[in-house]
């Protein structure tokens, strides 16, 4: 199947790592333009842009924080300077909040500060990147947009949870700019990623690692390539017509309750 990725231009912020990091070398594997963003790990993310060009893409590194508004245009600015526009955007970025997250934390005890910073980071942020790619989708009337959240945004954690609010923030957004921008051939998607294999997950066999596979319907919990290739799907000309819908990988609506919530 062609994606029709050759010579399109991807952002994929947060590909020092993880999911973006796989998501970005698979769009390089399709021939794509691939803008990498970092925050800090500056030398991870060229290993990946080398990848990305050993494989047949086109690769441009470009920093940006979530949590440094203006900053993000800047961004973005960058690559539509050395390329012409963003044909495709994986929101991937992430601000993390306390990890492992605390279970036992109560829901008052998270203070203001890291709420709005949450927000700030995780919701606004990305809004802020949306606002700065669209402009060259519109004009070219050709756009994929995928939002990348999570499973805890719609199944909440014990703990409480500044993240999956934040997240599920996301889900609201691609419906309103599914439609506002669907006309202009822009369609827009979100993946909502169970608990993922990346490299800072547990082994595979660790009991916490099995206990989330137990859960869900396939018994196996989805790898950084897994997801990659669906957001890739979702983010190619192999779309066609597919927009405004949240798409689980590695969860499921079909979830069971995990032992200790029984
Ligand atoms: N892994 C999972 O189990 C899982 C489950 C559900 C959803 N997700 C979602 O999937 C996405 C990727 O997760 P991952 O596990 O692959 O993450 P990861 O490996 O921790 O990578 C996070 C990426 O975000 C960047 N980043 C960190 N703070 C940032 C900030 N303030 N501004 C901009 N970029 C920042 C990091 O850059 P540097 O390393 O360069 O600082 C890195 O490139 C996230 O949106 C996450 O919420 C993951």
């Amino acid at each position: 199947m062609d994606m029709g990725l050759r010579g399109r231009t991807v952002l994929v912020t947060g590909a020092s790592t993880g999911i973006g990091a796989a998501t970005a070398r698979l769009y390089g594997a399709e021939g794509a333009r691939v803008a990498l963003t970092y925050r800090t790990n500056r030398e991870k993310a060229e290993e990946v842009a080398a990848h990305v060009e050993r494989s047949g893409g086109e690769a441009l590194t470009v920093r940006l924080d979530l949590e440094d508004r203006s900053g993000i245009g800047a961004a973005v600015s960058t690559v539509v300077e050395r390329w012409g526009g963003v044909d495709v955007l994986v929101a991937n970025a992430v601000r993390w909040g306390a990890t492992p997250p605390d279970s036992s934390l109560r829901f008052e005890d998270v203070s203001p500060e890291e709420w709005q910073a949450m927000v700030d980071a995780n919701l606004l942020g990305t809004v802020e990147v949306v606002r700065h790619v669209l402009p060259s989708m519109r004009a070219r009337r050709w756009g994929r947009i995928v939002l990348v959240s999570s499973g805890v945004a719609e199944e909440g954690l014990p703990g409480p949870g500044p993240y999956g609010t934040a997240k599920s923030g996301l889900h609201g957004m691609a419906r309103a700019l599914a439609w506002n921008a669907g006309a202009d051939g822009v369609l827009v998607n979100v993946v909502a990623p169970g608990f993922t294999l990346t490299e800072r997950a547990p082994s595979a066999d660790s009991p916490l690692v099995e206990d989330f596979a137990a859960a869900i319907p396939s018994r196996r919990l989805s790898t950084a390539d897994d997801v990659a290739r669906l957001i890739v799907f979702l983010g190619s000309g192999a779309n066609g017509n597919l927009t405004g819908e949240l798409v689980r990988e590695g969860t499921s609506a079909a979830r069971a309750p995990r032992v200790e919530e029984e």
